[in-house]
């Protein structure tokens, strides 16, 4: 916390009121009082979102670690969203169904097959995994390792990197601001890689001691990563090879990082390590945990528990490249289940478009027969949705849908 964030929450407990509750108050305020707040109160509500969580924070990690034998009741879902299975390891019969899976080695030498069935990844399965990807194996483990290293550091030393609803940029431990919502079973840390002015190493953790420099590495490996999946993206919609970029905001693009933690859950038949969602942004490049699974995806209606490959990557649709597709890509939803045995963790590298630019359809892929889907609006507005309400499967998307 910086020193004008420490006066600004301290002035709130003093006075015990949250953002909705100054508002409320303000009304009662002589025109001179309200003037004088009205800037305070703007800066911190630029967002709709403040420096406090509705509700104090409690580590999931912690509960794990403190021996229960039961799930609280803050994490059990409801009967209908409780997951109908409990996989701890690579189920043969589950092997085989996966989502297809591209080598990009052989993609980019020109092999058509390569292209269609990637096409297709996009507008079938919106998920695919990428082998010979151009990313060091010796990087992929390096950063999952830090990252479990940091994770299994001491709780004081996570959480002066304690996150707000405001920018979700830290340790946290839950997504979405509705008080007394269901929570997931997982704690998480969020930082900015792009654009520049964003990244800022002092909301990097700065333990395990190489954590920073792994970090930074594997940041703009997967940067150009998502740069060359972007040109396959865009050639496949009939687009110039730059086009979709440059409906990103061209050099401009934001680029971030969600480490997940899943703890070991003692009931995992009850809860959820992320409810279902589709991704906000443009394009996600997860790297999964090695040796445990966890994330599903949802395909003609039933969920899939995806088989992680070794050393690939799993790419998804986000919801940004829904939108600019006129909906021929899918941004489709996923979910995590946990399992009482071991811990997870995964790394969600999400590769935004520039968030102050309006995103709409591709004026390409509009026709009289396809009229655009969606109306023009920033990622900066959009993301409100999922930061606000948490999860939802697929309806901030599904909301988004022009009237007409
Ligand atoms: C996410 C996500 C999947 C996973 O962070 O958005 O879907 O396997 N993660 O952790
Ligand atoms: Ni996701």
């Amino acid at each position: 916390m910086n020193n004008q964030d420490e006066i600004k929450s301290e002035a709130e407990s003093k006075n015990g009121l949250n953002d909705q509750e100054q508002e409320v108050k303000i009304d009662n305020m002589s025109e001179q009082d309200k003037k004088k707040n009205e800037i305070k109160i703007i800066a911190k509500n630029k967002d709709g979102l403040g420096e406090k969580w509705p509700e104090p924070i409690v580590r999931v990690q912690s509960l794990a670690e403190s021996n229960l034998t039961t799930v609280p009741d803050r994490y059990i879902k409801p009967p209908s969203q409780r997951p109908q299975t409990t996989i701890i390891n690579h189920e043969p019969e589950a092997a085989a169904i996966n989502i297809p899976i591209i080598d990009l080695d052989s993609l980019f030498s020109g092999n058509e097959d390569d292209m269609k069935r990637i096409s297709e990844a996009c507008r079938e399965w919106g998920f695919f995994q990428v082998i010979n990807h151009g990313v060091k194996p010796e990087l992929m483990d390096a950063a999952r390792e830090t990252w479990k290293s940091f994770f299994n550091l001491p709780v004081e030393a996570k959480e002066v990197y304690s996150n707000s609803p405001r920018t979700y940029e830290g340790y946290g431990s839950r997504l979405g601001v509705e008080k007394g919502a269901i929570l997931d079973w997982n704690d998480y840390y969020y930082l900015h890689f792009l654009p520049l002015p964003l990244k800022d190493f002092n909301k990097w953790p700065s333990l395990p001691s190489n954590i920073r420099e792994v970090i930074d590495e594997y940041g703009k490996e997967l940067v150009k990563l998502g740069g060359r999946l972007m040109t396959i993206l865009s050639s496949n919609l009939g687009l110039r090879e730059e086009q979709l970029q440059e409906a990103f905001g061209g050099e401009d693009v934001g680029a971030c990082l969600r480490v997940n933690y899943y703890p070991k859950c003692p009931q995992p038949e009850l809860a959820l390590g992320l409810s279902p969602h589709s991704d906000p942004g443009g394009m996600t490049i997860l790297l999964p945990d090695d040796q445990v699974v966890g994330l599903q995806v949802r395909h003609d209606d039933t969920w899939i528990t995806v088989n992680p490959l070794r050393h690939a990557f799993i790419v998804n649709i986000g919801d940004q490249i829904q939108i600019l597709s006129n909906s021929k890509y899918k941004s489709v939803e996923h979910r995590v289940i946990v399992n009482s045995e071991k811990e997870r963790v995964s790394l969600a590298f999400f590769y935004n478009p520039k968030s102050d630019i309006p995103i709409q359809p591709m004026q390409q892929l509009v026709t009289s027969t396809m009229p655009p889907l969606y109306p023009p609006m920033t990622f900066d507005q959009y993301r409100l949705f999922i930061r606000t309400q948490g999860p939802r499967g697929k309806s901030h998307v599904e909301s988004h849908i022009s009237r007409r």
